[in-house]
């Protein structure tokens, strides 16, 4: 059977893509794209049989590639997508979506149009201690959920803002530690704890020499009645964590990173038994993400691999276009309330 064929566009974290590409079963990593020259070649180097292009229009002209992973700057997400479904390829897209929601519902809006298939690299809803989490919340045992604390307490050197040039700029990247890192965390936050209401910010930037910011702080109301804290930085040298608490009348839950910390459901036959098993079972984690490694796979392999399935079986990805833009609707939502000082209503 014909394998289905891959390519890359944008060879920073898509070195990522490549490699989940040519790992897969079902896929052939045929072509890669990317205006830098030295990235191109450090690329064929891996992948000696991999057709490489400089020009995104040529590579939609080779018929050998059904699926394109869009890794381009944040804000070049919308151009590139629309462009590829509307000549007949699939598209994975890195996160954010784009940089506005407004741009971030073309890419919608283009794929039910032209019927191709688009998802979204959110890898940490893949994160192993996701799966239960996930599910004691859809299975209700959480009872009702009134309260969240969310922080990302990243770190990131001034060299990689200074990097590529597109970091930390309003243009390109559509804010700082929120709209880069931290929107990871605003797709789960929302995932669990459902549509947000209204948001509360603040802003600054305390460590960087950049023109978004570098910390985010916000109350977040959500449709429930729910409330929520949520936490950005990537000032927390050298890279503390990322929390994800959860607090119901059924019970707590609480993670860092991808391990649990607390597990605490009144519905169990034995609290402490269960906690003491969650934890053994989840208590490692993976730091990984809070600091910076180059080129890092940190959960890319499974969300290449659901869109490979995806096209290979006629489904629909796991994340598509539409759940993505919910994260890219708050984020805009706490921009505009901390430059105005006022809550946003979303
Ligand atoms: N899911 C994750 O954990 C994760 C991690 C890192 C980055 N990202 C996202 O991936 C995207 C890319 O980030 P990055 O860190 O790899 O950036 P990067 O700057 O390292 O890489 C972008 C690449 O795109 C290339 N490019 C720019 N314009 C092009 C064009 N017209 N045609 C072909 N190539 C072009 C650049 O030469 C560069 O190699 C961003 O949206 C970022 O938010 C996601």
């Amino acid at each position: 059977m014909k394998k289905i064929g891959y390519a890359v566009l944008g060879l920073g974290i898509g070195m990522a893509h490549a490699e989940a590409a040519a790992a897969s079963e079902y896929a052939d990593l045929v072509a890669a794209c990317d205006i830098d020259s030295a990235r191109l070649e450090k690329f064929s180097k891996i992948y000696p049989d991999a057709k490489l292009y400089s020009d995104f229009e040529q590579l939609l002209g080779d018929d050998d590639v059904d699926i394109i992973s869009i890794c381009l700057p944040s804000h070049m997400h919308a151009d590139f997508a629309v462009r590829a479904m509307e000549k007949g390829k699939h598209v994975l897209i890195e996160k954010p979506l784009d940089i506005t929601p407004e741009r971030a519902a073309l890419i919608e809006e283009a794929r039910l149009r032209t019927g191709m298939k688009a998802g979204v690299v959110h890898q940490n809803r893949y994160n192993l201690n996701m799966y239960p989490i996930k599910k004691a919340v859809e299975d209700g045992r959480l009872g009702k959920i009134n309260l969240g604390t969310f922080a990302v307490k990243w770190f990131r050197e001034q060299s990689y803002y200074d990097r590529g040039g597109w970091r930390g700029t309003w243009a390109c990247d559509g804010g700082g530690s929120l709209m880069n890192q931290a929107v990871h965390t605003v797709d789960l936050m929302q995932w669990l704890m459902g549509d947000v209401e209204s948001v509360t910010s603040t802003m600054a930037i305390y460590n960087h020499n950049i023109e978004t910011e570098d910390m985010t702080a916000s109350i977040i109301k959500f449709k429930s009645g729910a409330t929520a804290t949520f936490v950005s930085t990537t000032c927390a040298y050298p890279g503390i964590s990322t929390e994800i608490m959860l607090y119901g009348t059924g019970g707590s839950i609480e993670a860092d990173a991808d391990m649990i910390k607390t597990w605490k459901l009144r519905d169990s036959d034995d609290e402490d038994e269960e906690e003491e098993l969650m934890i053994e079972r989840y208590g490692k984690g993976n730091l990984k993400a809070s600091s910076f490694e180059e080129g890092t796979l940190y959960g890319h392999r499974h969300v290449v691999e659901d869109m490979i399935l995806a096209v290979k079986d006629g489904r629909d990805p796991d994340i598509l276009p539409m759940d993505a833009i919910k994260s890219v609707r708050i984020v805009d939502a706490i921009y505009r309330s901390a430059k105005s000082g006022k809550t946003v209503f979303l």
